[in-house]
This record gives C-alpha cells, sequence and structure tokens, in this order.
C-alpha cells in the first residue's frame, strides 16, 4: 500500500512539475510526432534492380506518401514521412554540397519534398553528426551551417541526425550548434537527435537537460530489430531508467524508443498490440517502419486504435511509467486527461511476459493500481475484446476490482477516466470488473 501511495502521489506531482523542465521551443512536436520512417525494415537496401520494391529511391518515399493517405492513416494523424540512411550520393558535389543518389533519386529531394508536401504530409530527412553517416555516406561534419540551409531550401519539416564517425564526447557541443544552424533558417524543424545513445553506450553521464533544451526527441537507445526479444529489451532498458527519463519528456521534446514493428515479420498479432501499448504509454514518436501495402487488416487495425492513438497524443503530454510488476504481468500506466480535483485519468497497460500457454488471470484492485479519485473511475477496454460492449464504460469505485486475462506476450490495455460526481454509495461498490 506504501508503494502504491506513493505512486500516486509520484502522478499527481508529475502533472504539475515535470513541465518544469525546459524544453525546446519551435512550437513543434507538442504531442508525440506520428509518421513512417524507413530504416527498421528497408536498412540500406540500394540495389534496385534487384528489389525495385524495397530499395531506398524516391519511389519508396512517394509511394509510402500515398499509403499514409489512401490507407487513412493520415487521417488518424501520422503525417511524417522519413528518409533515413543511405539516400546520399557517395560524395559531394563539386561545390561541397548535399546531394542525393542520382539513380535512386533521380527528381532529387526537392521533388521529393514537393511530392509529400502535395499529399498534406510532412518530410523529414537524416543526416549525421559525424564525417560520415552510419552506413558510410557523407555527414555533416565541417558543413553543418551549409547543410542545415540545404535543408531548409529543401523544405524538410523533420531532421533526424545520427552519431556515427562522431566522438561521443563533442556531441554536448556538436548536436546543440547543429540545432542553432537549423534555428538560423528560420524554417522549423523537428529535431531528432540520437545524442544520448551513443553516450549511453560508453556510460557517460549524460545531460538531459540540454537534450530536451535542444532537441524535439532523441533516441536514447540502440536500433529495434525486428522481433519481441527486442521490444522487450527496449521497454525493461525504458523502464529501468523512467524516474530519471520521464522527467524530461513534455510537449516538444521526447524520448524515442524507436519505430514501431507491426505488419513486419517479428511480431504475433498479441506482440504488436503490446508494442502499440507500451509506445502509447510511454509517450513515444509513433513512427511506423513497415510495408504499408502489404500490412495485414488486424495489424492494421492496430495502428489505426484511434482510443490508443488519443493515449499517445494526450496533450498533458507526461511520459508513463512501469508501475510494477506482479506475477510476470507488467502493469504500466500513463496519466492523460481529463484530471480532475488533481486526479488524473489513467491509461494502464497489462503486459504478459508468460509463455504458460493460456490466458492468464490476473486481478487486482483499482486503489492498488494508484487510482484514488474519490468518485471513481469509468472504464475503457481499449482494444475491446469479449466484455468490451458490455462493460465499456463500466463504473468502478477505488475498491472495485479489475479482473483482466491476458495472452501470452499480449496485452489487456484499459483507460480509466476520473467521474467528477459520485455515483451512488462509491465506498460500498467493490464489484469485479473482467477484460479480455
Ligand atoms: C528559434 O529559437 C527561438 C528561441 O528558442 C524560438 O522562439 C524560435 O521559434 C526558433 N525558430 C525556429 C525557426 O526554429
Ligand atoms: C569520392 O571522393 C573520394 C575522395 O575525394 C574519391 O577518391 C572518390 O573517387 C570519389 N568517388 C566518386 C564516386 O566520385
Ligand atoms: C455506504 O456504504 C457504507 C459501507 O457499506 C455504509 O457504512 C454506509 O452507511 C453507506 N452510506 C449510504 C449513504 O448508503
Ligand atoms: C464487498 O461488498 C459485499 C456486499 O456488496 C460485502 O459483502 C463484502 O464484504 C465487501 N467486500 C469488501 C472487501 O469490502
Amino acid at each position: 500500500m506504501i508503494v502504491n501511495l506513493i505512486l500516486t502521489f509520484a502522478m499527481v506531482a508529475l502533472i504539475s512539475t515535470y513541465h518544469g523542465v525546459r524544453g525546446l521551443d519551435n512550437g513543434l512536436a507538442l504531442t508525440p510526432p506520428m509518421g513512417w520512417l524507413a530504416w527498421e525494415r528497408y536498412r540500406c537496401i540500394i540495389d534496385c534492380e534487384k528489389y525495385p520494391d524495397e530499395c531506398i529511391s524516391e519511389k519508396l518515399f512517394m509511394r509510402a506518401a500515398d499509403l499514409l493517405v489512401s490507407e487513412g492513416y493520415a487521417d488518424l494523424g501520422y503525417e511524417y514521412v522519413i528518409v533515413d540512411d543511405c539516400w546520399l550520393a557517395t560524395n559531394r558535389s563539386a561545390d561541397g554540397m548535399l546531394e542525393a543518389d542520382k539513380k535512386r533519386f533521380p527528381s532529387g529531394i526537392k521533388a521529393l519534398s514537393n511530392y509529400i508536401h502535395s499529399k498534406g504530409l510532412k518530410f523529414g530527412l537524416y543526416q549525421d553528426l559525424g564525417s560520415k553517416t552510419c552506413a558510410g555516406f557523407p555527414g555533416v561534419l565541417g558543413n553543418e551551417a551549409k547543410d542545415a540551409k540545404r535543408f531548409a531550401e529543401w523544405e524538410v519539416d523533420y531532421v533526424k541526425l545520427d552519431g556515427c564517425f562522431s566522438d561521443v564526447r563533442d556531441m554536448d557541443k556538436g548536436y546543440v550548434e547543429f540545432g542553432k544552424h537549423l534555428n538560423n533558417t528560420g524554417r522549423p524543424m523537428v529535431y531528432s537527435c540520437s545524442w544520448p545513445a551513443y553516450q549511453e553506450f560508453k556510460g557517460m553521464r549524460i545531460d538531459y537537460a540540454s537534450i530536451a533544451e535542444h532537441c524535439s526527441l532523441w533516441r536514447n537507445y540502440g536500433d529495434i530489430d525486428d522481433s519481441w526479444s527486442s521490444v522487450m529489451d527496449i521497454a525493461d532498458y525504458f523502464a529501468t531508467k523512467q524516474e530519471f527519463w520521464a522527467q524530461y519528456a513534455g510537449p516538444g521534446h521526447w524520448n524515442d524508443p524507436d519505430t514501431l514493428l507491426i505488419g513486419n515479420f517479428g511480431l504475433s498479432f498479441d506482440q504488436s498490440k503490446s508494442q502499440m501499448a507500451i509506445w502509447a504509454v510511454l509517450a513515444a514518436p509513433l513512427l511506423m517502419s513497415t510495408k504499408l501495402s502489404a500490412v495485414r487488416p488486424e495489424f492494421k487495425e492496430i495502428l489505426q486504435n484511434k482510443e490508443i492513438i488519443k493515449i499517445s497524443q494526450d496533450t498533458i503530454g507526461v511520459q508513463g511509467t512501469r508501475i510494477f510488476r506482479d506475477e510476470d504481468i507488467d502493469i504500466w500506466s500513463r496519466p492523460v486527461r481529463p484530471v480532475y480535483n488533481g486526479f488524473c485519468s489513467c491509461a494502464v497497460a497489462f503486459v504478459s511476459r508468460r509463455a504458460d500457454g493460456a490466458p492468464y488471470a490476473y486481478k487486482i484492485t483499482v486503489e492498488h493500481l494508484g487510482l484514488l479519485n474519490p468518485n471513481g473511475y469509468t472504464i475503457k477496454n481499449l482494444y475491446g475484446g469479449k466484455y468490451a460492449n458490455n462493460i465499456n464504460n463500466q463504473y468502478v469505485s477505488r475498491k472495485s476490482v479489475v479482473r483482466v486475462r491476458v495472452n501470452p506476450s499480449g496485452v489487456v490495455f484499459l483507460r480509466f477516466d476520473v467521474n467528477k460526481l459520485k455515483e451512488g454509495n462509491v465506498t460500498a461498490l467493490n464489484h469485479t470488473v473482467e477484460f479480455t
């Protein structure tokens, strides 16, 4: 109980103090960015003769833009189309400018940017703070002001700046300065920094206050791979660091656990639901990295779940945490609007780490989840499910018992909305509600 009380105070405190952190102020990324980013699924495939549908080329990004719109993603907020590594020509031009590979981007970057904008979407481009990008193409080192200016000319809306071939000890200065060059162009651009991820691996003390002041989002940890173990590895790492990291998240500045894998090869349906839920709780950017034309309908439903997108994009902008682990069920929780009398509403994800075959029944009282509003809550099951129809908007008190049945490596994801008025005799209401 003591643990739970502390949690509750921490959550209430979150609302008032977490936004004390001074963050980047360029009016962008007020909620976690949403869109599509090539890297996880397409890596550095550059052989367009062998792999015409998969190679890093203007066609790939034009197709992604088309599908974001035609498949309904754009309407739900997925707006950035982000080019990752391997778009560049081997060398800068004779006059020292960055150029795209002429074979794979015959129309040039400005034309691609125009195309993406013509679809009502925004354009993201990758570069690297060091002498080379991770795949060995020219980086910005020594050309920072010029390159920032070129991004602005290309009407880039989002810059992902990687950290390969760069000394981690120079990053505190280098990332700040590149941010200033971006700012000096006068064009607002989301600034995604890989700064802490590289320092994390060197065991350095990381200046997150400066990172949050200069970057819109930042990669804290290694690249995601197409597997459940990679998702869990990242989730565990975030949970280990959460007390420290969560305080730097807020409107305009976010921690970034990397892209969504949903729709690809490695995650089952249940695991995909779990990744979407954890990412929403973490206030993570929702950047898909998948072949949009091949996403099966049930996976598309996960990516397009409006209620979960609403949790992700909640405007209090507090990053949730893993509040505890019990019986191999991880409980993730994020305060969201509406807030009433200092009590927030809450998204709670019960994520199973179990593999013992049957869905696992777990129960817990509302107050043990740290939810102490004296007027109780109304619960919604965000993935629907067997009990969704008759139990949605079910009223519970602090004393009520919530019973969930969670599939192996799956999730039950619930939203608890604070009630403003007492409904009935709240102290006596101690019934059990069940969700699968
Ligand atoms: C540049 O920085 C100032 C001060 O933080 C900010 O108000 C402004 O919006 C920024 N402009 C751009 C284009 O990023
Ligand atoms: C790129 O520049 C390097 C070093 O200046 C040079 O050796 C190489 O031939 C150039 N490659 C191309 C494809 O122009
Ligand atoms: C509410 O329930 C409590 C506990 O069962 C009981 O003691 C109390 O008398 C009830 N109050 C009303 C107004 O019914
Ligand atoms: C829950 O309520 C029932 C009657 O509604 C009562 O018999 C029972 O003692 C209560 N349990 C707890 C733990 O308060």
